[in-house]
Order: C-alpha cells, then sequence, then structure tokens
C-alpha cells in the first residue's frame, strides 16, 4: 500500500540532504531516472534556492526531490497536460485514466487499446497519452519517425486498477505540490533561473533517442550555451549526459566544452542479475544502472 505520506518538508529545496528512495510511478517512461533518482540527488549542493528541471519527463527526479520551490518544463506538451492536471485537477486526471481502463478492460482490449492510440495520433492530448504509457509495451513509449505517430504495441500485461493510480496522484500531487510546469523548450527554462537556483538536466541521448520523445531536434551544443550561461551568472547546474544502462554496451564519447564542468561523478545503483530470455536464459550478466553526472560546480 503506498501511504501517502507527507513529504518532510525540511528536506525540500534548498537542502539536498540525504533523499530516500520513492519507488511508485505515475507514468510509465522509458529512460526514468526515478530509479536512481535518490543517488543524483545527493550530488546536488547543499544548499540552493528554486530548482528547474527543463527535460522533465516522468518528473522522477523532482518527485523524489520534493522541492519546496521547483519549476519543471518539457517540450511535450500531453506530458505537461498531465502535470498540470495534476496539480490544478487531481479528480480529472484520476477520470482519464479510470475511463480509458474500464473501456479497456470491459471488453476487447486489443480493440480498445487501438482506440486509445488512434485518438491520440490524431490529436496528441495528455489524457490518452497517460492512459498509453501504462498500457503499452514494456511501458515503451515510441513515435514513428515517418509521420510522428506513437507506434507501441499493447503490453500483456494488466495497466493497474483506477484505485491504484487514484492512490499514486494523491501521492504524486503533495511531492510537488511546490512546482509548477510548463511546456517550454529548456532555453527559455534554464533562462528563468536566478543566482543561487539549481537546474537539473536530463536531456534525450542524440545517439540513441530520436524515436523516443519526438526528440529530433534537440541540440546539446545549444544546451551548452545556456549552462554556461547559468554558470555565468551562479546558477548551480547538474546535467546526466550518458545514462547508458548496462556497461560496456554503446557508451557514446560526447565532448565537453573545456572549463565548463568542475566534476564528473559516475552515480551507480547496485548490481543485479539479468537474465538473457531472448538467449533461451542460459546467460545471465550483471547490471548496474548507471547515470554520469556532470557538475559545475
Ligand atoms: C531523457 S528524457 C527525461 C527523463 C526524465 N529525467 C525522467 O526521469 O523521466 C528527455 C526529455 O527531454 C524532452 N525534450 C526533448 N527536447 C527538448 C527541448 N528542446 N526542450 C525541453 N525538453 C525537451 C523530452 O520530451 C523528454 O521528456
Amino acid at each position: 500500500m503506498e501511504a501517502a505520506t507527507k513529504p518532510d518538508q525540511d528536506r525540500a529545496s534548498g537542502r539536498a540532504e540525504a533523499v530516500a528512495p520513492f519507488k511508485t510511478q505515475l507514468l510509465k517512461w522509458v529512460g526514468s531516472k526515478q530509479k536512481i533518482a535518490h543517488e543524483i540527488v545527493r550530488h546536488f549542493p547543499p544548499r540552493f534556492d528554486a530548482y528547474h528541471e527543463p527535460f522533465l519527463g516522468a518528473a522522477g527526479v523532482m518527485a523524489t526531490l520534493t522541492p519546496r520551490e521547483g519549476y519543471g518544463s518539457d517540450t511535450f506538451a500531453p506530458l505537461i497536460e498531465i502535470w498540470q492536471a495534476l496539480q490544478s485537477d487531481p479528480d480529472k486526471l484520476k477520470g482519464w485514466y479510470e475511463t480509458r481502463w474500464r473501456d479497456f478492460t470491459s471488453g476487447n482490449r486489443d480493440a480498445a487499446y487501438q482506440r486509445i492510440k488512434s485518438a491520440y495520433n490524431a490529436g496528441p492530448n495528455g489524457a490518452d497519452f497517460l492512459f498509453l504509457t501504462r498500457s503499452c509495451y514494456g511501458g515503451v513509449v515510441r513515435f514513428r519517425k515517418s509521420d510522428g505517430h506513437m507506434s507501441t504495441p499493447v503490453g500483456a500485461h494488466p495497466p493497474i486498477p483506477p484505485k491504484a493510480f487514484a492512490r499514486r496522484v494523491d501521492l504524486w500531487r503533495m511531492r510537488l505540490a511546490g512546482c509548477r510546469f510548463d511546456q517550454m523548450d529548456f532555453a527559455d527554462a534554464m533562462a528563468r533561473a536566478r543566482p543561487g537556483d539549481l537546474v537539473y538536466c536530463d536531456p534525450p541521448y542524440s545517439h540513441s533517442q530520436s524515436i523516443l520523445y519526438g526528440a529530433q531536434g534537440f541540440s546539446l551544443d545549444r544546451l551548452f550555451d545556456s549552462i554556461a550561461a547559468c554558470k555565468a551568472r551562479g546558477v548551480f547546474v547538474a546535467l546526466s549526459i550518458d545514462g547508458t544502462k548496462k556497461s560496456g554496451l554503446h557508451d557514446c564519447e560526447v565532448p565537453l566544452p573545456a572549463g565548463l564542468f568542475a566534476r564528473e561523478i559516475m552515480v551507480t545503483l547496485g548490481r543485479s542479475m539479468l537474465r538473457r530470455f531472448q538467449m533461451g536464459g542460459q546467460s545471465c550478466e550483471s547490471e548496474v544502472v548507471r547515470d554520469r553526472l556532470l557538475l559545475t560546480y
């Protein structure tokens, strides 16, 4: 049972002390940092003012931190619609989920999923997107390159019942009570940060994520310019840059502007055995969830 405990206010932005892992997800989102968020937060500055997260995605880091004053943004409109609904009208969010869950569970689930997916593709919106993230195959939302349509097939798992989803909404709403959400490009979001604030960036990885998040237009050079401007006016910036989940597979070496970052930290989260069923379940390898964190401070 997910206890709707009130987040500890002393732990809010301004103090990145040890923060407990927060495991309950609201959205399923590939590349979500929620699992490792408590480790990332440990490397935030000991004191900062407002917290900004300009590549918000599924908000796992923000919800783990529970900032007293937070600004979350993303260019992906359906996502921001969900975060804004969480804050302004949580019952609407619960209703969005429940209506689609009832349709999905009351008859032909494949046909219901196709209806929801078609409605989303005809007019991208938060309500359909919310249910798709929770019911699509592997929780991996993908967009077709040719027309930008969401293309993931239905998942085999049963999406959580509306009551469980509603409890998550209440819990998340409490944790994000100090935050506001805007649809905007990261450069505009980072320009809002004031001296003493902290910006945490988790951009799309250019080499592998072009089909995810519709992120084709993302440019790392533009991000480095915004980070440099933040640093110059006394804003702390933490950047997750690599995030390859499996050690030794494709590491991409990104050329970093000289002098921009003061420290680099490899954040890791345990070691777990990964069994590859595709190979007949015969090979086991250890998997390390890790994240490369660059800090301007
Ligand atoms: C790696 S994901 C962030 C994942 C997030 N940290 C989490 O835990 O769920 C990158 C995000 O950047 C967003 N994005 C892509 N281009 C952007 C841009 N130019 N400005 C702001 N957000 C952008 C995508 O929509 C996506 O949600």
